[in-house]
């Protein structure tokens, strides 16, 4: 099947779209260091192929496209860098919440956003409530993201439930578990890119990712475009997933 993607006319499976993509976009910094810029005209260029790609994800057939957007870790950087990050975010939601909600994007939250400077909160809560009744593709902003808190929120809450006698210990599994996860409903990333040639996890959907695909490339994430995007997901429809089977 042939998609127009405004650029090239690509070859994509369309009955092996996977469910659920998660990128960890990676490289701004770099992209802008090599073109001696300043690291923010780098994370104002992500921001470009945030838009772009969220656009293709929808018009494959994706239902779940995962941004990591800020990590928990990300607060040791400076303050300059982390008002430029959270200023494009806002940027991002005031340009772009009509475009999404429109398209029937739901907008998600993983990760704690009380934290983060009020503006951000406000705008954040405006594009929830806004998207909340959409049933289109999710669109997952991972803000302030931690793997491993999300772990351990999910075991408090687990504890907190048991403790009001709302859940029974023997009847917790591997499946219900995940209903104390921020993607709490959602299905499992199938695939996981990393943009910029790093090739670990950096505390991203651990537990979810237990059998993700990885997908790794070269570019820095303001390289990334559509076209790169789709070849990943070509990629991805090639890969034999066997799931500890054979
Ligand atoms: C990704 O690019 C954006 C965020 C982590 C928020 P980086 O800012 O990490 O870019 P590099 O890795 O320093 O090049
Ligand atoms: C991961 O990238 C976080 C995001 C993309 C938001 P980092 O650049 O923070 O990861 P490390 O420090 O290279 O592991
Ligand atoms: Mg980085």
């Amino acid at each position: 099947m042939n998609i127009d993607i405004g650029k090239d006319n690509i070859k994509i499976d369309l009955s092996n779209i996977p469910n659920h993509v998660a990128i960890i976009m990676d490289g701004n910094g770099r992209w802008a260091n090599s073109r001696n810029l300043p690291r923010h005209l780098g994370h104002q260029e992500g921001m470009k192929r945030v838009v772009e790609i969220v656009e293709s994800a929808n018009k494959i057939g994706i239902k779940v496209l995962t941004l990591f957007a800020f990590s928990t870790e990300n607060w040791k950087r400076s303050k300059i860098e982390i008002d430029t990050l959270m200023n494009l975010l806002v940027v991002f939601i005031r340009k772009e919440i009509r475009r999404l909600s429109e398209n029937n994007i739901k907008i998600c939250i993983l990760g704690n956003i009380n934290s983060l400077p009020v503006n951000v909160i406000k705008e954040v809560n405006i594009a929830l409530e806004k998207t909340k009744n959409n049933d289109g593709m999710i669109l997952n902003i991972a803000l302030n993201y931690g793997s491993r808190i999300e772990i351990v929120e999910a075991v408090k809450k687990i504890i907190y439930d048991y403790d009001k006698g709302l859940i029974d210990l023997s009847q917790l599994n591997e499946e219900n578990f995940k209903e104390y996860l921020y993607t709490k409903n959602q299905p499992d990333p199938d695939l996981i890119i990393r943009t910029s040639g790093e090739k670990r996890l950096s505390n991203f959907l651990t537990y979810q990712a237990a059998y993700s695909e990885f997908y790794f490339s070269d570019k820095y994430w303001p390289d990334f475009d559509s076209e790169s995007f789709l070849d990943a997901i070509i990629d991805f429809q090639n890969r034999d997933r066997r799931f500890g089977g054979v």
